[in-house]
C-alpha cells in the first residue's frame, strides 16, 4: 500500500514537473535562446561591416553564426540552429518536414501581415519540444540577402558557399528561423 501511494505520488510529481517544462519553462527558455543567438550575432555583424566592409563581414559571419549556435547549444543542452526554405549554408541551414512546414506557415502569416515579433512556433513532434522564431528581413540584411548585390559581396558569397539560394530578399520578408528543439 505504501509502496503504492509513493508510486502514484512519484508519478503525479513527474507529470507535473512535466507538465511545467513544456507547459511554462520551455517556451520561455527557447524564446530567451533565439533572443541571445540575434544578441550576439547581431553587434558582431555589424561590427564586422564597419570594419572591412560587407565582404569581411561575410567571411566573419561564416565563422562565427556556426559557432555561436554549437556554443549556445552546448552551453544549454538544447539543439540551436538556423534554417530558411532558401538556405545559404548547405550543410546547417537546410529544415527537415516539421520545419519546413513552419517556415511556409511563417511565410503566410507575413503575407498576411502579422508582425514579425508573432511569427513563432512552438509543438511537441516524436518525443522532441520545438520551437521557431521567424527572422526578418531589415536594411541591414540586404547588403548580403537582397535583390541587388554589389559585384564583391556576390564573389565572396560565391567563394564561402557555393549552393547559395539566399538572395532576391526584399524588405519584411521571412529570412528564415532560429530553430530550437530538445528531447522531452
Ligand atoms: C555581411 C553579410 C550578411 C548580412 C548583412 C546578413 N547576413 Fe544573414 N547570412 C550571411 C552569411 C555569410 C550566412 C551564412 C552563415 C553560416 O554559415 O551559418 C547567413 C545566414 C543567415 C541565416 C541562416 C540560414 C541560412 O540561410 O544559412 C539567416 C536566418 C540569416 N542569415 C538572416 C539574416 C538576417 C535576418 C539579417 C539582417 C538582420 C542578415 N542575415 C544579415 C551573411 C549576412
Amino acid at each position: 500500500m505504501r509502496i503504492l501511494v509513493f508510486t502514484a505520488l512519484w508519478f503525479a510529481g513527474h507529470a507535473l514537473a512535466l507538465g511545467a517544462d513544456t507547459g511554462n519553462a520551455y517556451p520561455t527558455q527557447a524564446a530567451a535562446l533565439a533572443e541571445r543567438f540575434v544578441g550576439m550575432l547581431k553587434p558582431q555583424l555589424k561590427q564586422a561591416i564597419a570594419d572591412g566592409g560587407p565582404t569581411h563581414a561575410i567571411a566573419v559571419c561564416a565563422d562565427i553564426a556556426p559557432a555561436i549556435a554549437d556554443a549556445l547549444s552546448d552551453e544549454s543542452g538544447w539543439s540551436v540552429k538556423r534554417v530558411s526554405l532558401k538556405s545559404r549554408n548547405a550543410s546547417r541551414a537546410i529544415p527537415d518536414a516539421w520545419e519546413q512546414e513552419v517556415l511556409l506557415d511563417f511565410d503566410r502569416q507575413q503575407a498576411a501581415g502579422v508582425a514579425a515579433a508573432e511569427l513563432h512556433a512552438e509543438e511537441v513532434v516524436n518525443g522532441q519540444y520545438r520551437y521557431m522564431q521567424a527572422q526578418i528581413v531589415e536594411p541591414l540584411c540586404l547588403v548580403c540577402h537582397g535583390e541587388a548585390l554589389g559585384s564583391d559581396v556576390q564573389e565572396t558569397l560565391q567563394e564561402y558557399y557555393p549552393d547559395d539560394w539566399a538572395t532576391g530578399y526584399s524588405l519584411g520578408e521571412v529570412r528564415g528561423a532560429i530553430s530550437i528543439s530538445r528531447n522531452l
